[in-house]
């Protein structure tokens, strides 16, 4: 059966959207993006129909949060039945089931071996800040290294440690002291202007053969942060050898490997976390958007070891929220029965169609990615590579005006980040909206 959206039927925005929008641009802070004007009446799955009945095909799931698609009927009985019993008491003070029980999922389901503890946080960035707390206080060291192009919050923690665009830094600093980033492992613009794998990994080895001979000792580096993929940073997929590196060295420093899995983890890549592709046992994994479908929930998993600091050293009002737990709950046991799975084939799928869409325009300059966590770098030519920055806002807008919700990352990427419950119908379909797109957008730059 052909399926029955994306189904656009108002001029965009419509009626009603333009006067929530106009309210909300009255009212709200201007510091919120708004790709485009979408105002969202309901979700089912992968479709989100808008205020005005308009019916989108949703590959972003509101920036790769509902892993389990919009409002998942599992999901939302969990949270209904949990809402009738109670809505708050404090984890930090007192006990509750599902707060025991996703805690106990989670440390079992981590590649870390022995024993774990779990920390529940409201936000990835909230998550992002109670690690960089747990390594300073377990190691008692002060430094912390990230990586440029790394997006790890908002927070004057986790922005310290960002490194993503400089609007998200400008006018904030200064930031946490101790903290030092380095180059990332993005092969298609070599930060070092070398080749795969002619390079032997340089870029993995710049903190001992760089920072650790001019800044300081790696017995002062409390952690370094990483993201298995970047996310925000262009979805960047680095060398295998990349992560194994970073192992070794933080290995023999007894410096924290801290995977910030809050874009990749909960099977978006086919597995539980992205960084399972890299064959690498991290000691801190930190999780939120998709881990309740939606809900506000971040989680710190660490070797027990790491944790066990003394009751009273860090808390929180509302993390691991009844509500949130049971989201996640739900959530688990979708994505353990078939979601990851589905993650790795529908992946597979997008990313030859993609692939193929490459031979055919020029404007695509890589296209890469693990599962359904997929990114297009658009180019402006190929011999330069010089990026394609407003072109792949212009894209997503045109993409949303034809019914399909993508979203940009990077400075000219446009991500794939569907629910993990996609359907091969629905990922033809995302392709061959991309494709008239491209195609219409090729044809008007060869036409000027
Ligand atoms: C990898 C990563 N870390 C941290 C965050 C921050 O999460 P939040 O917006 O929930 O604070 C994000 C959000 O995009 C992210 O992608």
């Amino acid at each position: 059966m052909a399926l029955s959206y994306p189904k656009i039927k108002t001029e965009l925005p419509g009626k009603r959207a333009k006067e929530i929008i106009e309210k909300d641009s009255q009212y709200t802070s201007s510091s919120y993006i708004k790709e485009y004007p979408l105002v969202i009446g309901r979700g089912e799955g992968a479709m989100v129909e808008d205020v005005d009945g308009n019916q989108f095909l949703d590959f972003m799931a509101g920036i790769a949060v509902n892993i389990t698609g919009h409002s998942h009927p599992k999901v939302v009985e969990a949270i209904k039945k949990q809402s009738e019993k109670f809505l708050h008491i404090c984890g930090t003070d007192f006990y509750y089931a599902s707060f025991a029980n996703l805690a106990e999922r989670l440390a079992k389901r981590a590649p870390i071996a022995g024993e774990k503890s779990v920390f529940f946080n409201n936000s990835g960035s909230e998550a992002v800040d109670t690690a960089i707390k747990l390594a300073r206080h377990y190691t008692r060291r002060p430094f912390i290294i990230a990586f440029f192009g790394a997006f790890h919050g908002r927070t004057m923690g986790a922005i310290s440690l960002t490194s993503s665009k400089p609007s998200q830094r400008s006018f904030f600093g200064p930031f946490l002291p101790g903290v030092y980033h380095v180059p990332y492992g993005y092969c298609y613009r070599c930060p070092y202007n070398l080749e795969y794998d002619s390079c032997r990994i340089y870029c993995a080895e710049a903190i001992e053969k760089t920072l650790c001979k001019s800044h300081m000792s790696p017995e002062e580096i409390a952690a370094i942060f990483v993201e298995p993929i970047q996310g925000e940073g262009g979805y960047i997929v680095p060398p295998i050898e990349f992560h194994q590196k970073l192992r070794d060295f933080t290995r023999r420093h007894n410096i924290l490997l801290v995977v910030d899995e809050i874009q990749s983890g909960m099977g978006r890549t086919g597995k539980f976390l992205a960084i399972e592709n890299f064959n690498v046992e991290p000691d801190v994994i930190l999780l939120a958007k998709g881990l309740a479908s939606g809900l506000p929930l971040g989680a710190v998993i660490s070797k027990k070891k790491f944790m066990s600091w003394k009751a009273g050293t860090h808390g929180s009002t509302f993390g691991g929220n009844p509500l949130a737990c049971e989201a996640a709950l739900a959530t688990l046991d979708l994505i353990e029965k078939g979601l990851m799975m589905n993650a790795l084939n529908m992946g597979s799928l997008l990313m030859e169609k993609l692939k193929k869409l490459k031979e055919q325009y020029s404007l695509i300059g890589d296209v890469r990615g693990r599962g359904l966590m997929v990114g297009v770098e658009l180019i402006k030519d190929r011999k330069t590579r010089e990026p394609a920055r407003q072109e792949s806002h212009e894209i997503a807008m045109q993409a949303f005006q034809k019914g399909l919700l993508l979203l940009p990352c990077g400075e000219n990427v446009i991500r794939f980040s569907p629910s993990l419950a996609i359907s091969a119908q629905e990922v033809d379909m995302a392709v061959e909206i991309f494709s008239e797109v491209l195609g219409q957008y090729e044809r008007k730059r060869e036409s000027r």
